[in-house]
C-alpha cells in the first residue's frame, strides 16, 4: 500500500509491493547468521520520530547495521513523538513474536507494564539513546547511549572557563535554555548539568523553556525570550537543530549570534555535532561550542544482541565516550568533577557524524509500504508446522496485494505445505458474490478439493458446529473487513473465537488495515439491539482492525469462556497507522463496490428497510440515495432505477426511478472528514415529513416491534433524536462521553499507531 500525500489523512493505496518478501510459495528465510540459527534474527525497533538529524542519523545507523545480508530483519517503527505509539510498537513487536526489541524511548517514565508485557512475552528488550525509569531493572537486559548530564556538564565548564578568559563577571551572565523533550533522558542530564552550574557560579539562569529537539519550536521559543528579556547574553540549545532555529530568531530580531558577548553578541552552544547547518554556524562562531551527542548506536545494539545470542550478559548501561568542539581557541581543556577533558576544533572528526542528507532521505520512504499479516510467512508459518489447519476467509483473502498475479491464501498455505483441511465462510460466502442475508450453503472447493463450511445460514451467522469444529487444530483468519459493527465479519470471527476457546484450538488473525480505521464514530450497541447485524458493546464505527478487535474481544472477557480464553496470536501489519485511509483494490462484499462506497457506509446504511433506497441493484451502492417519493424534490436531482444483479437480487425499488442523490463523485479526503454523516439521514426524513403519504420513514417493525435502524444505531435513541428534530451536533454531543470511555478501553489492544 503506498501513501498518497495529497490530503491530511494520508491515502494509502492497495498497492503492496513485496518488499521483503514474495508471495505464496515463499519459505522462511533460510539464510544463516554465525549465531547457529537458520533463520534471519527479528529485531522490532520503535524509534522516537524523526525530530531532529541526530534522530535520522541514528535510525539510517540502526538501518545500515541490521540487513539481511548481517543476518537480520529490521521492524521498523517511528512513534511520532508519542509515547502511545511506541507502546503499541512494542505491543505489535510482542505479537509478531520477534527475537529482540530495541527501544529508544521519547521519554523515561511509564514503560512498566508494556516492557513486563515483553518480559512474559520472553522477547529480550534494548534500551537505546534515552533511558527508561522503571521500579524492576530486569524488565530490560541492557542500555546503551549518551552520558547526558556529562554532556551538561561539560557544556556549563566550557561556558565557565570561557566566560572568566574574557573576564565576564559570573553575575553578568544572564542565559536562557531551551530545553528538549520534557522528561527524556537527553533533557534531564543537560538541563542539570546547566542548572547545577548556574547555582554554583552564581549565573543568572533567566529562564527555561521546551524547544522538543525541533527548530521550529527553538525558533518559537527564542523569539519569546527575546521579547521577555532584553539581557539575554547566552542561549544554551539542548540540541543542534534548536540552536539552528534560534539563531534565526536572533537575527531576526536585529542581534548578533557570536561569543563577543562584551560586545552585544549572543553567545549560543549547543549539543549533537550532526547537523551539517550546525557545523556551518560553529565554524562560523554563531555556535561558540558544541558537545557531541553520538548517534551511531546501530553496530552498539547489534554488539549487544550478538553477546545476548551467544548467551553472554552484557553491562546493565554502555555509556558512549564523547567530545566537546569548539572554534574558540581560548579553552584548550575544561574539567568536570576532577577530570580534564580536551576542547577539539571543528574540524574533521566531528564532521564524521554527518550522514550525508541524501542518505538520511531513504529513513524517510521506510514506512511507505503496508505489508499484510499474511504476506509474513516467516511469523506464521511454524505455528501452523503439523498442524491440520483451517481457514477463515473468503475472496478477500489474496496474499498482499498483487492484483496481477493474485494468489489466495487458501492456495499459498497449500503451496507451502501446509495441510488445510477446512475453510469456513461468512456472509457472501467464500466466492463472496451472494446477497446479503442469504442463505449460503456449504460446499467444496473445486481447485483444491478443501471442504467449505458456511457459517452464514438462514439469513443470520451461525456458530460452527462441534462436528466441523472437529475438523482442525488450527484456525488462521484471513479476510477484510470495513471496520464498521453492522457488518458481520466480525460477528463471524467471534463465534469462531468462542469456538476454538471452548475446543482449546489456537486462532491466528492474520491482520489487515481497516479502511475506516481512523476515527471512532456513532453510539455503542445497548444489549437490546443486540442483532445478527450488532453483537458487541462497541461504536458503530470502532476504528479498529480484525485484529486488535480480537485482542480486545479476549481480553475484555466478551468470550463466554472468559477472559483470554481464546489461545490468539495476530500477525499485525506492518508499516499501517490508524490515520491511514486505505483504498481496497477488491470489494470486501458484492455491495461495497467502490472506495469511496466504504467509507460512505457509516453514514449512508441507515436508509437500509426505511423508504430510501440505498442503491442496492445500481453501480454505486450507498454511495448513492433515493426514493421515488422524493420526485419533484429540488436538490434531489439524481436519478437511478434498481435492478435485479449477483449480489442484489430483488432490490427496493426494482424497475422504479428513485430520485436523491449520488456522493460517489466526492473526493475521499471530503469524505473522510465527514466521519459519520446524519445529515444525509435527517435530511431525507425531514423532505419525507413535507410528502403526503400515510407511510413511516423507517419503514416495518419487526416482530420485536423495533425498526431496523435501531439495530444498526444499536439503540433507538439516534432516531428518536431525528424525529425530534436535533440536530447532528446534538445527537453526536450524546455519545461522546461514551465514546472517549471506549478509546481509553480499547487502547491495550491497538496495535498500530493511533490516528487521534
Ligand atoms: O536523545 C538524544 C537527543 O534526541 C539528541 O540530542 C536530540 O537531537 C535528539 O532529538
Amino acid at each position: 500500500m503506498k501513501k498518497n500525500v495529497g490530503i491530511a489523512a494520508a491515502i494509502l493505496f492497495l498497492a503492496v509491493t513485496a518488499v521483503s518478501c514474495g508471495i505464496g510459495g515463499k519459505k522462511p528465510e533460510e539464510k544463516g547468521n554465525d549465531f547457529g540459527r537458520e533463520k534471519l534474527i527479528t529485531v522490532g525497533f520503535s524509534q522516537v520520530g524523526a525530530e531532529s538529524d541526530w534522530r535520522n542519523s541514528n535510525s539510517l545507523s540502526m538501518q545500515n547495521a541490521f540487513t539481511q545480508d548481517e543476518g537480520y530483519n529490521l521492524i521498523f517503527k517511528n512513534g511520532q513523538q508519542k509515547q502511545a505509539n511506541q507502546i503499541t510498537a512494542v505491543r505489535t513487536f510482542i505479537q509478531q513474536g520477534v527475537d529482540y526489541i530495541v527501544l529508544a524511548p521519547v521519554t523515561e517514565s511509564g514503560w512498566d507494564f508494556v516492557l513486563q508485557e515483553a518480559k512474559e512475552a520472553e522477547i529480550p528488550v534494548i534500551i537505546v539513546d534515552r533511558m527508561v525509569d522503571v521500579s524492576n531493572k530486569d524488565l530490560y537486559s541492557c542500555w546503551v547511549g549518551s552520558d547526558f548530564e556529562l554532556e551538561g556538564k561539560k557544556m556549563a565548564s566550557w561556558i565557565k572557563y570561557y566566560t572568566q578568559s574574557i573576564g565576564i563577571d559570573s553575575d553578568d551572565l544572564h542565559i536562557v535554555n531551551i530545553q528538549g523533550t520534557i522528561g527524556s533522558t537527553a533533557q534531564i542530564g543537560r538541563t542539570k548539568g546547566l542548572s547545577e552550574a548556574a547555582r554554583e557560579n552564581g549565573w543568572d539562569l533567566l529562564a527555561e523553556a521546551s524547544g522538543d529537539f525541533t527548530e521550529t519550536k527553538g525558533r518559537e521559543v527564542m523569539a519569546d525570550f527575546l521579547k521577555r528579556y532584553d539581557n539575554i547574553n547566552v542561549v544554551y540549545c539542548e540540541n543542534d537543530n534548536e540552536a539552528i532555529g534560534a539563531i534565526d530568531a536572533i537575527i531576526s530580531a536585529g542581534k548578533h549570534p557570536g561569543p563577543d558577548i562584551r560586545n552585544g553578541d549572543i553567545m549560543v552552544v549547543s549539543f549533537d555535532g550532526v547537523n551539517k547547518e550546525a557545523l556551518e554556524y560553529a565554524k562560523e562562531g554563531w555556535i561558540s561550542c558544541i558537545a557531541e551527542c553520538n548517534p551511531m548506536h546501530g553496530p552498539r545494539v547489534k554488539g549487544l544482541i550478538e553477546m545476548l545470542e551467544v548467551g553472554e550478559v552484557p553491562d546493565k548501561l554502555n555509556y558512549v565516550d564523547e567530545r566537546l568542539f569548539s572554534s574558540i581557541e581560548n579553552v584548550k581543556t575544561i574539567v568536570v568533577d576532577g577530570v580534564s577533558y580536551n576542547v577539539e576544533g571543528i574540524g574533521d572528526s566531528i564532521q564524521g557524524l554527518i550522514i550525508p542528507k541524501a542518505e538520511i532521505e531513504v529513513d524517510k520512504h521506510v514506512e511507505a509500504d503496508i505489508l499484510l499479516g499474511n504476506e509474513q510467512f516467516d511469523f506464521y508459518l511454524p505455528l501452523l508446522e503439523g498442524k491440520r489447519t483451517a481457514l477463515f476467509t473468503n475472496h478477500t483473502g489474496i496474499i498482499g496485494n498483487d492484483t496481477i498475479n493474485e494468489k489466495h491464501i487458501l492456495d499459498a498455505l497449500i503451496e507451502n505445505g501446509v495441510e488445510v483441511t477446512a475453510v469456513f465462510a461468512p456472509e457472501h460466502g467464500f466466492r463472496g458474490t451472494a446477497d446479503a442475508g442469504s442463505d449460503v450453503s456449504s460446499s467444496v472447493d473445486e481447485k483444491t478439493g478443501v471442504p467449505i463450511l458456511s457459517l452464514y445460514g438462514d439469513g443470520d451467522t451461525k456458530e460452527p458446529s462441534s462436528k466441523d469444529m472437529d475438523t482442525f487444530d488450527v484456525l488462521v483468519i484471513d479476510i477484510q473487513d470495513v471496520g464498521v459493527r453492522y457488518y458481520t465479519y466480525y460477528i463471524s470471527m467471534y463465534y469462531m473465537m468462542e469456538a476454538c476457546a471452548k475446543a482449546g484450538k489456537k486462532v491466528v488473525v492474520l491482520d489487515r488495515p481497516n479502511p475506516n480505521g481512523f476515527y471512532v464514530d456513532g453510539p455503542i450497541l445497548e444489549d437490546e439491539y443486540k442483532s445478527k447485524a450488532g453483537l458487541l458493546p462497541i461504536p458503530v464505527v470502532h476504528g479498529m482492525t480484525l485484529g486488535e478487535l480480537a485482542r480486545m474481544i479476549n481480553g475484555e472477557g466478551w468470550l463466554s469462556t472468559g477472559k483470554n480464553s481464546c489461545d490468539l496470536t495476530v500477525i499485525p501489519c506492518q508499516n499501517y497507522h490508524h490515520e491511514d485511509i486505505v483504498k481496497l483494490t477488491k470489494n470486501p462484499s458484492p455491495n461495497l463496490k467502490t472506495a469511496e462506497a466504504v467509507l460512505l457506509y457509516p453514514s449512508t446504511c441507515y436508509f437500509e428497510n426505511t423508504v430510501v433506497s440505498v442503491g442496492r441493484g445500481t453501480d454505486n451502492p450507498f454511495a448513492v440515495f433515493g426514493s421515488p417519493y422524493f420526485e419533484g424534490i429540488e436538490s434531489y436531482d439524481y436519478e437511478f432505477t434498481p435492478v435485479s444483479t449477483e449480489g442484489a437480487s430483488n432490490p427496493v425499488f426494482e424497475g422504479q426511478v428513485c430520485y436523491g442523490i449520488s456522493l460517489q463523485s466526492k473526493k475521499l479526503n471530503e469524505i473522510s472528514e465527514e466521519h459519520i454523516n446524519l445529515n444525509y439521514l435527517i435530511d431525507a426524513y425531514n423532505y419525507f415529513q413535507e410528502v403526503n403519504t400515510d407511510k413511516s420513514f423507517w419503514g416495518k417493525k419487526d416482530k420485536y416491534g423495533k425498526f431496523w435502524v435501531d439495530y444498526l444505531f444499536g439503540t433507538n435513541k439516534v432516531r428518536l433524536a431525528i424525529e425530534e428534530g436535533q440536530s447532528p451536533e446534538q445527537i453526536k454531543a450524546s455519545f461522546t462521553d461514551d465514546i472517549a470511555r471506549f478509546k481509553e478501553k480499547r487502547k491495550p489492544y491497538l496495535l498500530y499507531q493511533d490516528a487521534e
